[in-house]
């Protein structure tokens, strides 16, 4: 590892309960005296929440997925020099709901294959990966209507429909086989404490 602290995401479909993950391990992980940063993205520092809105909020034909990939990885830039590499810098474990390969699934694949224009913007304004990704696979029809149960104003990607999801899900379990080395899949189709329980197992034997 290249830095002192402990850089992890959580990946998945929209619904798939990386929020709910990510909170529950930074609470376990606080619990045992870890310090945490738990972030997330589209957003995670004031800039890039200020970008959140623009890009999850409006039409699915609001913006090309070319200007998409610009404005996610301008979040994400302003998100890494803000709160990301101070936090791993000071030796703390960052727990960050979606990164980079959200950019490479979303707008790499969604409206025709983007995946190099992604993988060269991500090679020249961010540079790194998380030490480890946990992927909640899931089912895509529970994960759709569970993120539209939410009823909230972020809905633009939730309003491209069911397809998108498949398509999503089909291509984070091709990405974990090419990232093998950092990704772990967890089965998401379970009760909240059993899915935690495997997440904790993970990271706890990575800590060791
Ligand atoms: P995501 O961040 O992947 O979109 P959330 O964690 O926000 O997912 O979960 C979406 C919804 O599903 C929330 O209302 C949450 O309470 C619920 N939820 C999360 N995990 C589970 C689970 N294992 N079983 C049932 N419902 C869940
Ligand atoms: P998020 O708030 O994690 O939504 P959810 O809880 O429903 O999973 O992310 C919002 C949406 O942003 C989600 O539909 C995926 C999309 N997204 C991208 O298209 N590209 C990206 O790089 C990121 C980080 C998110």
């Amino acid at each position: 590892m290249t830095h002192a602290g402990l850089f992890l995401t959580f990946e998945g479909i929209d619904g798939s309960g990386k929020s709910t993950q990510a909170r529950m391990l930074a609470e376990h992980l606080q619990g045992s005296g870890h310090e945490v940063v738990l972030t997330r993205e589209p957003g995670g520092s004031p800039g890039a929440e200020e970008i959140r809105s623009l890009v999850l909020e409006g039409d699915p034909d609001r913006w090309s997925a070319e200007t998409e990939i610009l404005l996610f990885t301008a979040a994400r830039r302003d998100h890494l020099e803000r709160t990301i590499e101070p936090a791993l810098a000071a030796g703390k474990i960052v727990i960050c709901d979606r990164f980079a390969d959200s950019t490479r699934m979303y707008q790499g694949l969604s409206r025709g294959d983007l995946r190099g224009l992604v993988d060269q913007l991500h090679s020249l304004m961010i540079g790194r990966e998380p030490d480890m990704t946990m992927l909640i696979d899931m089912d895509p029809d529970t994960g759709l209507s569970r993120a539209k149960g939410r009823q909230g104003t972020e809905e633009r990607f939730e309003d491209f429909g069911p397809a998108l999801q498949q398509q999503m899900r089909a291509g984070f379990l091709a990405l974990a086989d090419e990232f093998s080395d950092r990704f772990r899949v967890v089965d998401g189709n379970r009760d909240m404490d059993s899915v935690a329980q495997d997440v904790t197992d993970i990271v706890m034997a990575a800590l060791r």
